[in-house]
């Protein structure tokens, strides 16, 4: 209360001291605009004193404008007080450590060259969002409400909701995975999954083996943690065996990290005969897989193969990690890891110690999609759909691009290595300028390495990293066009683009490959 901590002294005017403790209350922010004050008599009685004087102050403030008095409701502050603050600035960009240095330099939607309204952007392997049947969804939604009610709304279990899990564990039984000693978790989509599971069973400076390419996201974790990536090469039907022995006794490396169906950015499907090859060189030795199961579904020519996974049968070596991202509401985050019973129970407390669970409202409304059916039939759907696109996209490709190789038999991208060395950061230049744009290859590549921080001399630009390291941001941020891996391939996303900017964009691209061919 106002008033209570005014002592008045007989030595001045009553009113006058009424006033300067009002003026001083505005000043220091206590008497807010609009706020009200108590009234002349309330006033006159907490103070012991006329209510005249309480008057007199009222009347001269109302006077200056800085209270008014509105009849029948009361006398409120009319003005603003000064706002007191007291500047304090830091400088956080030097605070910040390795890992969000390595982030933010590695965050290729800040980096790369942005999509502007109008143009024809191949950059997205997203699903089209006009497919989602939103009306089975808008049920589903229903469905979890009436059966959960408001307990969707409460805390709900670090692991998942137990019927999505268990939903989950059948999907991966029809898939040929034993599930005997696993356990399920639910995470935010394969992003969140890997992330669990390479800070917890990884230190700095491990190796990981993948496949040259592979996914950016899970690449830019990998730097993030101070991890050393080995990338091994991939012929159309999967890792390159030789290669991979080789890199398996040369690193000694803590995982490998594989995408078989449908890799990103090569959309190449691993053979079955090849997985197993694959599966019994990292069981020779004793490295195990991280497997990422995501886009298993849109194999548009053949049915779908058993993941890795279904060749370990009671045994541990492979975690898997499904998402239904590239098929389905990537923006609900829904994913799991299927992995042994006692690696779950650790990963369940490091999800818990993070967000503690996924969204139980998201988790239940694709719980009662899936169990409705509506998967099925919007997969046989969208099946169709991005065959079409996929069948014009290599057409226009055939007619517009000379490529050395071009690979992707399903999913929504392929990927094309073009002949004569012609730089496909150059061509980006070039295709941006006529409103095209897509992923350029070598961002799938390990390129980073000189990002496993290297002290260097000059101290100007320097942000300190972990314990006694340096690492030179801008330096890096500046790419060396010419010695990029990968620097000759592009991915062409084609799931959201239109069958008419398809015709356009490609003949844009291959337009301007001519050009650099003829320079
Ligand atoms: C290889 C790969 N795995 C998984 C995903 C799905 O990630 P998330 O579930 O976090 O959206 C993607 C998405 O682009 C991907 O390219």
């Amino acid at each position: 209360m106002i008033f209570s901590t005014l002592i008045i002294s007989k030595s001045e005017p009553i009113y006058i001291q009424i006033e300067r403790h009002i003026l001083t209350g505005i000043k220091s922010g206590e008497l807010k605009k609009d706020s009200k004050l108590p009234s002349t008599r309330e006033v006159s009685k907490i103070l012991n004193i006329s209510r005249n004087s309480v008057i007199s102050a009222y009347e001269k403030l109302e006077s200056m404008g800085i209270i008014i008095t509105k009849k029948g409701i009361g006398t409120f502050i009319s003005i603003e007080g000064e706002n007191e603050s007291y500047e304090y600035n830091v400088d956080f960009l030097k605070r910040v450590n390795c890992y969000g240095n390595i982030l933010n330099e590695l965050d290729i939607v800040k980096k790369e060259l942005p999509y502007k309204k109008g143009m024809i952007s191949f950059k997205s392997i997203s699903p089209e969002s006009h497919l989602f049947n939103l009306d089975d969804f808008k049920r589903s939604l229903l469905d979890a409400w009436t059966f959960e009610e408001a307990n969707l709304l409460n805390y709900g279990y670090a692991k998942g909701y137990k019927p999505l899990i268990d939903y989950f564990f059948d999907y991966m039984k029809e898939k040929r995975v034993v599930t005997t000693n696993k356990d399920i978790l639910i995470t935010n989509g394969f992003t969140e999954a890997f992330d669990i599971i390479i800070s917890s069973l990884t230190n700095k400076n491990d190796v990981i083996l993948c496949e040259e390419p592979t996914h950016n996201t899970a690449l830019k974790i990998m730097k993030a943690y101070g991890l050393k990536v080995v990338q091994v090469k991939l012929d159309k039907e999967g890792l390159d065996l030789d290669s991979l022995e080789k890199a398996l006794s040369k690193y000694n490396p803590k995982f490998g990290y594989l995408i078989p169906s449908y890799n990103n950015p090569t959309g190449i499907v691993t053979k079955t005969e090849r997985r197993k090859e694959i599966y019994k060189l990292f069981r020779k030795y004793f490295v195990p897989i991280i497997e990422d199961g995501f886009n298993e579904e849109l194999l548009y020519s053949s049915s779908p193969i058993d993941p890795i996974a279904s060749l370990c049968g009671n045994g541990n070596g492979v975690i898997y990690i499904g998402s239904l991202s590239k098929i389905l509401f990537p923006g609900l985050r829904i994913g799991w890891i299927l992995g042994d019973t006692k690696l779950i129970d650790i990963l369940e407390s490091v999800k818990r110690g993070r967000n503690i669970h996924s969204s139980f409202l998201d988790q239940s409304t694709f719980y009662y999609y899936l169990k409705s059916g509506a998967f099925s039939r919007y997969v046989k759907n969208v099946r169709k759909y991005y065959r079409d696109k996929y069948n014009l996209v290599m057409d226009m490709i055939k007619k517009y691009i000379p490529y050395e190789c071009i690979t992707g038999e399903g999913g929504l991208h392929i990927f094309i290595k073009l002949k004569n060395n012609i730089n496909t950061r150059e061509l980006l230049e070039l295709c941006y300028k006529n409103n095209v744009l897509f992923m350029p290859g070598d961002i799938f590549y390990e390129n980073t390495s000189n990002l496993n921080i290297e002290t260097i001399n000059s101290k100007e630009n320097l942000v300190s990293c972990c314990d006694d390291e340096i690492i030179n941001i801008p330096e890096f941020a500046q790419y060396n066009k010419n010695s990029l891996k990968g620097k000759n391939t592009f991915r062409i996303g084609f799931g959201r683009v239109s069958d008419e900017d398809i015709k356009k964009g490609i003949k844009i691209i291959g337009d301007n490959i001519k050009y650099l061919s003829d320079q």
